[in-house]
């Protein structure tokens, strides 16, 4: 080899040298990222992530997560998931028998669509309990082919009975059956839905309305004249869900008369199934908002004018008077469906979405919350942000929580007892409704801003972008609790973390070798 063609070569040698190391230094760190995001074939929920203690007390279930999050250290003192029950036995007050099918369903004569339904129908039938029944339900698969379960959402019942698939049961498959059993702890409106393939279990309609009266001795809360208002008013389940392109309220669409005579008041639960917040309003009459996520409203006071924004999976309870003149108030649920409140040929004039959006932190009176924040034994932070990287091996912008992608996200440790401050600091460019399992959390503020009205107890959150939220909540349900985002499609793609009391173990596995698929 002369020297001139060894001087020709040796550039170019070193260019493509340079260039494959330069091309290793982006891929090879790729490639393990990529590889480092798959998630097991099946794992355990309480391995994965690291443990978050906050600023309380290290737990003593720390120890085996040290280097990367696993379980909780074995031995004495645990509990399983499985173990935690209904500690009430006896026959149940209410025993009802709901069974999923799928099958096609009739939205409007000639639109057909491919549904799940309970018992039937979608939304399934309303469960009515009073407060302090004894619950028990017969859940039947029929013929969901994923399996399925019942979580029973914003209702604190015992974890066992929480329903999410993988972390406390199974899903249950097609010809198999599960029993809830709870005590209904809370008066309000809840609603149930499947938490097994939930993104599209819930979109299809495996969902119902809960709805639980108030013990006949409960305090009076929302004050004399509403009080009054209720002693006779209607009750309205108004579970609202998009089939496609058509808004249906209990199923069917366009507008639902409930016949109320001049005077008379409708109680309208809304129950927002949908993966985006809905704006309700009300033509024609002035409204009071009773009850957000099934909490009373410490004296709600009358509004005109203004939307309330009803978080997915979130509940607002409306109470409406029908005119006296006889025409109708009609309840807009997000201006293609409405609740028409007054006598059987009242029609109402249907408005647009008023421009001023009710502010629940300064509406109502305020009143003792039970519990002292100013007291906390831990506090936590769940920051939302995004950015590139993978989650199961698919690349994308993803959901972080704390900096870190799923699985890798904090496990809220508790121990029972904790008063826990939580700050849900949002900065990942788009709002998500932000839904804890198994507790009522109370909004302390919001950016700042103090909550100087009625105390506003939430299970569902919206936190918009650029939000921070300071929630408080007393850690007295124990048992391993979703803290999700309940834009479902937001939860597939991992926004999801974990509240996990001390000592808990679950026997369910999730992953693509079990049948288990919560999101
Ligand atoms: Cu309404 Cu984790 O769900
Ligand atoms: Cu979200």
């Amino acid at each position: 080899m002369s020297p001139t063609t060894a001087r020709a070569v040796r550039p170019a040698l070193v260019r493509r040298v340079v260039a494959c190391a330069a091309a290793a230094a982006v891929v090879v760190p790729v490639a393990l990222f990529w590889n480092a995001s798959r998630l097991p074939a099946q794992y355990s929920i309480t391995q994965m992530g690291s443990v978050e203690p906050g600023s309380g007390p290290r737990l003593p279930g720390q120890l085996a997560h040290e280097a990367h999050g696993h379980g909780t250290a074995g031995g004495a003192g645990t509990i399983s998931v499985a173990n935690l029950v209904e500690d009430r036995s006896g026959p149940a007050d209410v025993s009802v028998t709901l069974t999923a099918r799928s099958e096609r369903v009739e939205l409007t004569p000639g639109v057909e669509i491919d549904a799940y339904t309970v018992n039937g129908t979608t939304p399934g039938p309303t469960l009515r309990a009073t407060q302090g029944d004894l619950v028990e339900v017969t859940f039947v698969n029929e013929s969901v082919p994923d399996g399925a379960t019942l979580h029973w959402h914003g209702m604190d019942v015992p974890n066992s009975a929480d329903g999410v698939a993988g972390v406390t049961q199974d899903a249950v498959p097609a010809g198999g059956t599960f029993t809830y059993r709870f005590v209904a702890e809370d008066a309000g409106t809840y609603w149930y839905h499947s938490h097994q393939v939930s993104h599209q279990q819930v979109r299809k309609g495996l969902l119902g309305a809960v709805v639980v009266e108030p013990a006949p001795a409960a305090p009076e809360v929302v004050g004399p004249e509403v009080a009054e208002l209720l002693r006779d008013a209607v009750d309205v389940p108004a579970v609202v869900h998009q089939f496609g392109a058509h808004r249906t309220v209990q199923g069917a669409t366009g507008d639902t008369a409930v016949e109320v005579a001049p005077g008379q008041a409708a109680r309208v639960r809304v129950v927002n199934s949908d993966n985006g917040a809905l704006p309700v309003w009300v033509s024609g009459a002035p409204f009071r908002l009773l009850a957000i996520d099934g909490t009373d409203v410490h004296a709600p006071t009358e509004v005109r004018d203004q939307a309330v924004l009803v978080p997915a999976g979130g509940r607002a309870d409306l109470l409406v008077v029908a005119p006296d003149d006889g025409t109708a108030a009609r309840v807009e649920l997000g201006g293609s469906a409405a609740v028409v409140v007054g006598p059987a040929d009242a029609r109402g004039e249907p408005t647009r979405r008023p421009a001023v959006t009710l502010d629940p932190l300064d509406y109502g009176d305020p009143a003792s919350l039970g519990l002292d924040p100013s007291a906390a034994t831990r506090t936590f932070e769940y920051t939302i942000g995004r950015r590139p990287g993978f989650v199961d091996g698919h690349p994308g912008m993803q959901w972080t929580i704390n900096g870190r992608t799923f699985p890798d996200v904090p496990m809220f440790l508790v121990r029972e007892g904790d008063v826990v401050r939580m700050t849900i600091d949002n900065r990942s460019g788009e709002a998500h409704p932000m839904h804890l399992h198994g507790h009522h959390v109370v909004v302390l503020s919001r950016d700042g801003l103090a909550a100087t009205g009625s105390p506003w107890w939430v299970d569902s959150l919206e936190v918009g972008q650029g939000e921070r939220y300071e929630v408080a909540f007393v850690a007295d349900n124990p048992g391993i609790w979703m803290d999700h985002c309940h834009n479902l499609p937001h939860a597939t793609e991992g926004l999801v973390a974990h509240l996990m009391y001390e000592g808990t173990t679950t026997p369910y596995l999730l992953g693509k070798a079990t049948v288990n698929q919560p999101e």
